[in-house]
């Protein structure tokens, strides 16, 4: 009797799963025909209760009825789920074009101070770094800029108001010439460094004057460092920056940190010299001021007078990357527009 019902329950429940249509059916059908407490369980659980003879016919009966059920469960709910899915809206076309991940990158001011850096570490220069906001005394005193200066007027310097009365001003560096002392105060010539930085003037801006802007000093001491040297390492300097052949001109200037004191230019390298609107028809570009360290500058960084000899520069990176890419509005560069930061 048992063995023919476990016959019919296996024919019935194969039957059944030719009618399930959805996963839900499945489960029901699960449930009935191979859950704990369907009747091919029951039985299988009163196996116990029959002597050896009959627990090993009936039990290898309902076993292999239950697996028999199992495989056609597994085999009903694969192709239930297979047909779940909506292959049209699963396609995926490899041929189509991707789409772009959007990905930062350094501003072009960085990218070039790291060309400029490149060039002159591999002339053995080292990279030196000093503070943005700044001591009176390392951007004005210790460069021997007088007490009167128009440059320490409000006009060109951003003064800090602090609330509590302070021994010092303390101010936005307005350029990278005050890190020459305090790198003096804690080296010893012979050296030859580069600083570049962010720099700060109080000023009105427009197309060719921006309140914040980069330069990058250079500070090059020893016994006998001449303007042979200092000729010879900014030519160098421009011919790798701007990949092409360099000529440049020194112009008597006044700067109270150095004497001599020279403005510094280069050849257009827009028009090699021969005159374009960049260069005003001129063939020559200003890069900005230079010249032979102050024996006072040295002084102030605790060096014996006399003692050494060395050339200073500061030139703007800024300006350097408007003649590079040909950039006539000084604003683009810190306005944020990324219209603009994106194109380098
Ligand atoms: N600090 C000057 C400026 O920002 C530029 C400058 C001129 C730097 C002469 C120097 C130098 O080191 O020797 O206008």
């Amino acid at each position: 009797m048992l063995k023919a019902r476990i016959s019919t329950l296996e024919a019935e429940g194969k039957n059944a799963l030719k009618t399930v249509k959805t996963i839900a059916d499945l489960e029901a059908w699960e449930i009935k025909y191979l859950g704990r407490k369907s009747e091919l369980g029951n039985i299988l659980k009163s196996l116990k209760n029959f002597s050896s003879e009959e627990k090993k016919v009936i039990g290898s009966l309902a076993n292999g009825a239950r697996q028999t059920l199992a495989q056609a469960f597994a085999e009903t709910k694969a192709r239930l789920l297979e047909q779940s899915v909506d292959w049209e809206k699963e396609r995926i076309d490899v041929s189509a074009p991707g789409v772009a991940v959007a990905c930062g990158h350094l501003h072009l001011i960085t990218q070039l101070e790291h060309q400029i850096e490149d060039i002159f570490v591999s002339m053995g220069f080292t990279v030196a770094d000093g503070p943005e906001v700044e001591s009176e005394w390392y951007n004005f005193d210790a460069l021997n800029v007088s007490p009167d200066h128009p440059a320490r007027d409000m006009q060109d310097t951003f003064w800090l108001q602090r609330d509590e009365p302070q021994k010092e001003n303390f101010l936005l560096r307005t350029h990278t010439s005050s890190v020459q002392a305090r790198y003096m105060e804690t080296h010893t010539p012979p050296f030859r460094i580069i600083i570049p930085g962010k720099i700060f003037r109080n000023e009105a801006t427009d197309a060719s004057h921006e309140h914040t802007f980069h330069q990058f000093e250079c500070l090059m001491v020893g016994d006998d460092v001449s303007v042979a040297n200092f000729k010879y390492i900014a030519q160098a300097f421009f011919e790798n920056f701007f990949e092409k052949k360099v000529l440049i001109r020194l112009r008597p200037s006044f700067f109270p940190f150095t004497e001599p004191s020279f403005e510094f230019d280069i050849s257009c390298v827009l028009c090699d010299g021969n005159g374009c609107p960049v260069c005003k028809q001129s063939g020559w570009l200003e890069i900005g001021g230079a010249g032979m360290v102050n024996q006072k500058v040295f002084e102030a960084a605790g060096y014996p007078r006399g003692k050494y000899q060395g050339f200073a520069w500061g030139f703007g990176v800024t300006r350097l990357a408007m003649m590079k890419y040909k950039i006539s509005d000084i604003r683009l560069f810190m306005g944020g527009d990324l219209r603009f930061i994106r194109q380098f």
